[in-house]
């Protein structure tokens, strides 16, 4: 079979994410592998009830088809949403994905011929990597500071190709607490970003999972707040802050990216499913995700302040990392000499799970000396346990 296949095939293949989706399914271990956020602050009951409701009232709608663009009471209610957060947008402007991980397959496919240049943070998030390189792109890793990506870095690069007469197609960022780095992009680097993408000419695509989970002070401004060229394609998704299982996310850019994004979803899968359309836009219009933000800060800081206490207790010096204000996630450099991947074996032995910084990373032998470390889905005592694991082992 293999000689048929298309050669993107081979780019396909990612190991690192291949073992992570395997730990995330054992339940024998304290895991710090995934993503994913705390079941136990899901709004059951209170969605239970909307989708009875909905059943018993319009059972018709709830099993048909969506349109392509989506539903356009949520997509009402997501203009409204964008706009409390500072946007000028109207609904034309947005579009349904079935989370922003299709969102990222199709702006790949949307933009990238073989080869083409594309710049995203390093580390950086792996369904990013593992879409780019999907569609054969020749992908530039920029490091990340504490105050997200190295604008000067970056500014160095662009110069560089712009005098051998090239460009990059668009800069993939994560601005807040980004996977897996944690950092936050400060403002005055959100402008200078901006400034580089009218000067140099390529697209930003903002992806902001995690700009709601901010635990110690208030939210910044999306880049796409100051976007006065449309440069500026803004994903966002809830599946971090509310639930992932409606796989409900958005794009929302220019009427025509809407009309491109359209043409290639209705390749992918037609339209995005009904029922979590319809259970999430009655779940904003009552409130609940107003009360979701309010219930999942304080769990969060608290597992983030529980493992900040456990590393600075159980690490060694030797190891480094920076305790971040909102997000899912610790970035860790191991001492020099440990391998992250030998680590995550003795550890998956001893019952504790975590993703080696390979992943991350656009060559994975780069990621060797890191580890990503989530608090989301762990109970406090249990953080505390497998960090004092961690801590032992790495000692
Ligand atoms: C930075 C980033 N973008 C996109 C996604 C995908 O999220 P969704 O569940 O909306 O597909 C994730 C999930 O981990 C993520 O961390």
């Amino acid at each position: 079979m293999k000689n048929k296949l298309a050669g993107r095939v081979k780019e396909m293949e990612n190991k690192e994410l291949g073992d992570l989706m395997r730990i995330i399914g054992r339940d024998d271990l304290i895991s710090f592998a995934g993503g994913v956020p705390s079941s136990d602050v899901f709004p059951v009951a209170e969605l239970n009830k909307i989708t009875e409701d909905i059943l018993s009232q319009r059972g018709k709608e709830f099993y048909q088809y969506s349109s392509t663009e989506g539903n356009n009471l949520l997509r009402d209610f997501l203009t409204e949403y964008l706009t409390e957060r500072g946007l000028d947008i109207e609904r034309r402007q947005l579009i349904i994905t079935s989370g922003s991980q299709q969102a990222l397959d199709l702006l790949a496919k949307l933009f990238i011929n073989p080869g083409d240049k594309v710049v995203m943070e390093q580390p950086g998030y792996v369904g990013g990597i593992g879409a780019f390189k999907s569609y054969q792109a020749d992908i530039k890793g920029i490091p990340v500071q504490e105050d997200g990506l190295n604008v000067g870095l970056l500014r160095d690069y662009l110069e560089k190709l712009a005098a051998g007469g090239d460009s990059i197609k668009f800069l993939y960022i994560v601005p807040d607490y980004s996977n897996p780095s944690g950092a936050r992009l400060s403002a005055a680097k959100r402008q200078k970003i901006l400034s580089l993408a009218e000067k140099y000419d390529f697209y930003i695509l903002e992806d902001t999972p995690y700009s709601e989970l901010n635990y110690y002070d208030s939210r910044l401004d999306y880049i796409k707040t100051y976007d006065t060229e449309d440069r500026v394609i803004l994903l966002g998704t809830f599946s971090k802050f509310f639930v992932p299982g409606f796989r409900i996310a958005w794009v929302c850019g220019t009427e025509q990216v809407v009309k491109y994004v359209s043409r290639a979803k209705q390749n992918a899968d037609l339209a995005s499913a009904t029922p979590g359309q319809m259970i999430f836009y009655q779940a904003g219009k009552e409130g609940l995700l107003k009360k979701q933000r309010e219930k999942i800060a304080p769990v969060y800081r608290t597992r983030l302040e529980t493992m900040s206490r456990a590393l600075d207790r159980y690490f060694p010096d030797s190891a480094s990392w920076f305790k971040p204000q909102g997000g899912f996630f610790f970035w860790i450099e191991l001492p020099s000499g440990i391998n992250s991947r030998e680590l995550l074996n003795q550890a998956v032995e001893e019952k504790v799970a975590f993703v080696t910084g390979k992943a991350f990373f656009i060559d994975p032998e780069d990621g060797n000396q890191y580890i990503r470390l989530s608090f989301s889905d762990t109970k406090p005592e249990k953080i505390k346990q497998g960090i004092k694991i961690l801590g032992n082992l790495i000692s």
